[in-house]
């Protein structure tokens, strides 16, 4: 021990303690709590101060001291460690429907012969983290010892890696309760998604300046286990990596008797009280039905968590029963792994084709063997732009990953060049022989669809068709934005309708639209009166609109609904937009010089006005105000949630009301989420707005922050 008689009184030796100790504390209010109690520029200075020291003493430096998370010498190569307690793994149940958690209490039930009108069996369901499993081994709180689950009998020593984890703390917290001799902790260390893109930018920025040796990562997973088995600890310190922990392997008796945890749930408690970082999504269920209400509810959730889960975990809470239901093989029958549809998936790259959007961007986009992923079976994935395709170096005959998570456009993650075991998808039915693999994919120089000459802008990702709307492929897509619902929301107005319209030429720009009778509609294939006559009816309801759908249905470069609900609101009219110069669109909020540039040259194409003036001689109209300057905004630098109905406002009607005051609405709840507004069946924001403290009110209360009346 350091602590010998002559060092007890030594000045240096106490600060020396001192700092260890409010360093350890202060990493955990930072890393595990997520709320520090001092600025970073100060625990900065303690630390120096703490290297300083320990550099004079190295006699002094232990295995718990705070300056070891920066990372030793770099290693050979990783020890083999056996477990104590093998690793084992969880069994998975493939059905992704209600119905596999069904299967799981049935058969839990059945095991611990529980008769059919016994209670509802307790579960602890807990997200199934997608990074890696590790075992931390604390021998009198101490960490002295972090292992890979290797084959689950033996498995890596990568302990100077994992000390470099925050979250991970390097001395257990005994305050909360005693803390056994020995204790192994078992968890995943992962990679947080905004660290994985921050992470991936560096190494970008790094390989653009020429670094040599350097990658960019193909997802969290990838990078989490590469830099766990990093042999220099001072890359996988500049590796952001997080832990979350949901298990335990050896546990020593303190003084005769163990832990005395009854439950999953409360051993987890526990671990939390040591300073260990428990996740908030971890949930005690009772039941097969709470079980299957846990999956859809961080299913729902799943894009919007800060960290990648495929799929959740129910474990039996009770440590009784857990022993009771034992083991088959190398699985324990108490718990269960409930996936989701994989939102990633390998498959072929048959063709690379150039779509021509809107405003004449080209997107090359991989044509795809195709495949189920993310609950939906796949054929195209965007590639983005040029420097992207040449970037991955996709080409046609090639393995690709291709992703789909939530409601974004499937992308070509990476091509996979040998991953042994690693199978593409391969089409139903007989053999498959992919393309051989094709030239360096180059943007055409002219547009696929109008022949004109693709533009690409110096400092621009993106190539263009400098055909305007004399291109069909452009025309078509302005039609359908113009159409949209949250544009002029002309229903019936759909992809096919649109191809027909532009093809047979019976529309040539907006205003024609609103020129369109019965007998022009009759001429086209498959038009059934019905469908002419709403159609028309549609166009005919759209002519009164307001003048943030109006703006956004323009489809000007870099306005988006947020920015014309902003000219709105500043302008209040719509000639004072028009007639605006580039200094006075930069006093709008949120409008920045290449938004100001991008509307102001709109407005000086003549055809762009008279595109204006066309429609409002068809009728087109909406109600001018008098601008901002007058209007109060109480929310103005607020962040609002809205979930569930709420009584008498639609959502589209709340959210104009919000940002009329100056508020923004966002889709998912965090910890700057300044208001959740609930209605009825309000869903898992509630539940997160709860768990995370966020203040929750109702449609009235809303009105009040709105000084709107209540009725
Ligand atoms: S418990 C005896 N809980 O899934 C059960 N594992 O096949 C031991 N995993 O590689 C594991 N999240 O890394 C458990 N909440 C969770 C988990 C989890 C992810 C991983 C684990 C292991 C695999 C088990």
């Amino acid at each position: 021990m350091p602590d010998a008689p002559d060092t007890t009184h030594d000045p240096d030796y106490q600060r020396l303690q001192w700092l260890k100790a409010e360093l350890t504390h202060h990493a955990h209010r930072y890393y595990v709590l997520d709320a520090p109690e001092i600025p970073d520029a100060q625990y900065d200075a303690w630390f120096q101060e703490l290297q300083v020291l320990e550099s004079r003493h190295p006699e002094w430096v232990t295995p718990d001291s705070p300056s070891l998370r920066v990372g030793g010498p770099p290693l050979d190569g990783f020890a083999a460690v056996r477990h104590r307690v093998p690793m084992l793994s969880i069994r998975t149940e493939t059905d992704t429907e209600a119905s596999g958690a069904w299967a799981f209490d049935t058969r839990v039930r059945k095991e611990l012969e529980l008769s059919a009108d016994a209670p509802a069996v307790g579960y602890v369901a807990e997200p199934k983290f997608d990074g890696l499993a590790i075992n931390l081994r604390y021998e009198q709180g101490i960490l002295v010892q972090a292992t890979t689950r290797g084959d689950g009998e033996t498995g890596e020593d990568v302990t100077q890696n994992i000390r470099t984890i925050g979250q991970i703390p390097l001395r257990l917290d005994p305050r909360h309760a005693a803390v056994p001799p020995i204790l192994e902790v078992r968890g995943e260390v992962y990679m947080r998604r905004d660290d994985f893109e921050r992470l991936n930018e560096r190494q970008r920025q790094r390989i653009a300046a020429g670094a040599k040796g350097e990658k960019t990562f193909v997802n969290p997973r990838n990078a989490a286990a590469g830099a766990v088995r990093q042999l220099d600890p001072k890359v996988a310190a500049s590796r952001p990596l997080s832990f979350y922990a949901y298990g335990w392997g050896e546990v020593s008796e303190i003084d005769g008797a163990g832990p005395a945890w009854s439950s999953h749930f409360e051993a987890l408690e526990c671990l939390k009280g040591w300073g260990l970082p428990v996740s908030e999504w971890v949930s005690r269920c009772e039941g097969a039905q709470a079980l299957v209400d846990y999956h859809h509810r961080l299913g729902q959730m799943r894009d919007q968590l800060p960290f990648d889960i495929d799929g959740v975990v129910y474990k039996v809470d009770r440590l009784d029963w857990q022993k009771r239901l034992g083991f088959v093989t190398r699985e324990p029958r108490w718990a269960v792994a409930h996936k989701y549809p994989a939102q990633e998936q390998l498959t072929t790259v048959l063709d690379i084709d150039v779509q021509v959007g809107r405003t004449g961007k080209l997107t090359p986009v991989a044509k795809l063997a195709p495949v189920f992923v993310g609950g939906v079976t796949v054929t195209n994935a965007t590639l983005h732009n040029e420097d992207e395709v040449l970037r991955k170096d996709v080409r046609i005959g090639d393995t690709v990953i291709v992703r789909r998570a939530g409601d974004v456009i499937p992308e070509v993650v990476a091509v996979v060049h040998s991953e042994p075991g690693l199978k593409p998808n391969a089409p139903q039915g007989g053999l498959f022989d992919p393309p051989q693999r094709g030239a360096v994919f180059r943007m055409p120089a002219h547009c696929p669809v109008c022949g004109s000459a693709v533009v690409r802008a110096v400092d621009e990702a993106d190539h263009r068709c400098s055909g305007g709307l004399f291109c069909a492929a452009q025309r078509k897509q302005a039609i359908l934005h113009f159409a949209q619902r949250r544009a002029m929301d002309i229903e019936g107005l759909g992809d096919k309708l649109v191809d027909q319209l532009v093809d047979s030429q019976v529309i040539h720009s907006l205003p024609d639209l609103y020129r369109l009778g019965l007998s022009s509609l009759a001429g086209l294939d498959r038009m059934a009166d019905k469908s002419a006559s709403n159609l028309l009816d549609a166009l005919n309801r759209s002519r009164q609109t307001t003048l943030p759908r109006f703006l956004f249905a323009l489809g000007i470069r870099h306005v988006g609904e947020a920015t014309a609900k902003d000219l709105a609101r500043h302008f209040g009219q719509m000639d004072a937009i028009m007639d605006a110069d580039v200094e006075a669109l930069l006093q709008v909020r949120d409008v920045g010089p290449v938004v100001a540039d991008s509307i102001h040259t709109f407005f000086q194409q003549p055809h762009n006005r008279e595109v204006v003036e066309q429609l409002r001689a068809c009728g087109v109209h909406w109600e001018e105000g008098s601008g901002s300057a007058t209007a109060p905004q109480p929310l103005l630098g607020k962040t609002l949630v809205l979930t569930g109905t709420l009584p008498r406002w639609s959502r589209d009607q709340a959210r104009e009301h919000i940002e009329a005051a100056g508020g923004k609405v966002s889709g998912s709840v965090s910890k700057k989420t300044d208001y959740v507004v609930a209605g009825s069946e309000a869903g898992s924001k509630l539940d997160k707005a709860l768990a995370l403290g966020v203040t929750v009110i109702d449609e009235t209360g809303l009105r009040e922050l709105l000084s709107l009346p209540a009725d």
